[in-house]
């Protein structure tokens, strides 16, 4: 075997509470992850001995990927490799449909992707849990596109328990102009708390309660995150956007995680096709696809 093919999902947070952050800088979280059937793929093709790691990039937001050691499919390789204790010695192509820098855990799934190519290409045979603690040493969102489907996260996010979903869901992904940096997000997120404001975070029963009977309207009106208001002060357009979706008849509409990526809720594959058409000829958003979800977690799909 010499190439292998694995795909991993995007990911939106249909809820997400921030709480203040602990000693570590990080915020401590409770979140509810959905998988998207909107994915990247990533090709590991086995290298010449000493040949060491190179990677190149084709698809959506590709110019503005790096293609060295700051990738995190780069340095997942080397993690994977470090644990195997084999050379490092592969090429990773990634064709990227998830947006760059968009809330939607892009970098993430492209690591993900490649922990799951390079422990096959390398015969690792690593358990769940080995690969959940390799993502978790590369990033917050790492573990949940290793698990896919819906799932509670709390920690940093990288503590995940799946939760009972039924149905499936439509999702239109609107993409903003430009990306938003995560941790300026969580830093316009505190600077607008103030010092005083301390709270834990805390998950919704309603959203838990409408994943249960699978039912889009209770969803969408219970969607929530804490990003959403840090994002619009960054990014005050957004708003226009969430009200244009809601207005094509968006059932809840919310930024994806720290953004800018928005995201609305359609009451079926009919309704999501208007609101992406509305949202097409609105000059809001750069571009808009329709998806679905739940979706699986990092796989491989094929090898040869
Ligand atoms: O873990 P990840 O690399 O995705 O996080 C990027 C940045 O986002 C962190 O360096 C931190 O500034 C911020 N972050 C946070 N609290 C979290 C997750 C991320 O403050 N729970």
């Amino acid at each position: 075997m010499s190439t292998v093919v694995a795909q991993a999902p995007a990911k939106i947070n249909l809820w997400l509470s921030v709480g203040t952050p602990g000693d570590d800088g990080f915020h401590p979280l409770a979140s509810v992850f959905q998988a998207l059937s909107l994915g990247d793929e990533v090709r590991a093709t086995k290298a010449e001995p000493g040949a060491g790691i190179s990677l190149s990039v084709e698809g959506e937001g590709a110019s503005a990927t790096p293609v060295d050691s700051s990738n995190l499919a780069w340095a997942a390789a080397e993690l994977m490799a470090n644990a195997l204790g084999v050379p490092p010695d592969v090429h990773l192509h990634l064709s990227k449909r998830i947006p760059v820098a968009g809330g939607m855990a892009g970098g993430s799934a492209d690591a993900a992707a490649t922990l799951v190519a390079c422990d096959a290409l390398w015969r690792g045979g690593l358990t769940r849990d080995q690969l959940m603690a390799l993502g978790a040493a590369l990033g917050s969102d790492v573990p949940f596109c290793l698990h896919g489907g819906t799932a509670v996260g709390t920690g940093r996010g990288d503590r995940l328990t799946a939760v009972l979903a039924r149905g499936e869901f439509h999702w239109v992904i609107a993409l903003a102009e430009g990306g938003l940096s995560t941790p300026a997000v969580y830093r316009e997120c505190d600077r607008l708390r103030g010092v005083d404001d301390v709270r834990q975070p805390e998950l919704s029963d309603a959203v838990m309660a409408a994943l249960r009977v699978g039912d889009a309207a209770l969803l969408g009106a219970a969607l929530g995150n804490d990003l959403q208001a840090p994002a619009l002060s960054l990014r005050p357009q957004l708003r226009q956007l969430l009200d244009a979706g809601l207005d094509a008849g968006a059932l809840g509409a919310l930024v994806s995680g720290s953004g800018p990526t928005c995201v609305f809720l359609a009451a079926g594959r009919e309704g999501a096709l208007d609101i992406a058409v509305s949202l097409s000829g609105s000059g809001l958003c750069r571009a808009v696809t329709c998806t679905t979800g739940p979706a699986p977690g990092a796989r491989v799909v094929s090898r040869g």
